[in-house]
């Protein structure tokens, strides 16, 4: 039996794997995995029920129950949906975007997490966006790509993005933080974000989001 085919899209905060993501899905008519929101939405659980990060068996119990849904929206992100409640903006939060990223070290939270991302590989096909997508949750994966982008560049992207949903932002300070989370992600012991041996890395720096999306098109083309 043919697996059902996969693209992975990893990267640093900011590089545009979620536009890009959500925008190849689309178009081929895939199921979309944002894997940073399972994070998020863990450590936004936590956050709500006190349970703090060096706590390992509540953090593990409460990733292996959580159930979430992911809503499709016409040209927006999906919606994060818990027990009946919207809460896509509550773990778009620096805050619970910090948490997560203290999380995500941890071993254990990340096995407790993958079988959960694996669900997601759904016909007809899945895009799957997150750090460690080509490396270990899909490893089989047909295409990988791995977008970067200069850490000026991408904190002036996480900037607008904030803007747009009404969070006050101070740019200096969301530098910082994007210099702390990718020196926490790339330094990791388990899992750390890097490109898998056979991505194609592709620089969106200088790109526009078509170009980057016409490329990740073509490479999937190419390899169907
Ligand atoms: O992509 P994001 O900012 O929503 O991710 C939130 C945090 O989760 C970030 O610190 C990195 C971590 N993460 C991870 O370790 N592995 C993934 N596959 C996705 C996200």
């Amino acid at each position: 039996m043919l697996s059902v085919p996969v693209l992975t899209i990893d990267g640093p905060s900011g590089s545009g794997k979620g536009t890009i993501g959500q925008a190849v899905a689309k178009s081929l008519g895939w199921h979309f995995l944002d894997s940073g929101a399972l994070y998020r939405v863990l450590a936004h659980l936590a956050q709500n029920l006190n349970i703090t990060d060096d706590n390992l068996a509540e953090l593990q119990e409460l990733a292996q129950d959580f159930e979430i849904q992911f809503m499709p929206q016409d040209g927006a992100p999906p919606k994060v949906i818990y027990q009946g409640e919207d809460i896509s903006n509550a773990i778009r939060t620096e805050t619970a975007g910090e948490m997560a990223s203290r999380l995500a070290p941890i071993p254990e939270i990340r096995q407790s997490l993958l079988q959960k991302q694996r669900q997601f590989r759904q016909p007809p096909g899945l895009v799957a966006d997150g750090r460690d997508m080509g490396t270990t949750v899909f490893p089989d994966a047909g295409v990988k790509i791995y977008l970067t982008a200069s850490p000026e560049i991408r904190v002036q992207r996480r900037y607008k993005q904030l803007k747009d949903k009404g969070f006050d932002v101070n740019l200096t300070r969301l530098l910082d933080e994007i210099r702390e989370r990718d020196r926490r992600d790339v330094g990791r012991e388990t899992s750390p974000l890097r490109p898998a041996d056979d991505a194609h890395i592709l620089d969106t720096s200088d790109l526009g989001i078509d170009e980057v999306v016409q490329r990740v098109q073509e490479l999937v083309a190419e390899q169907a």
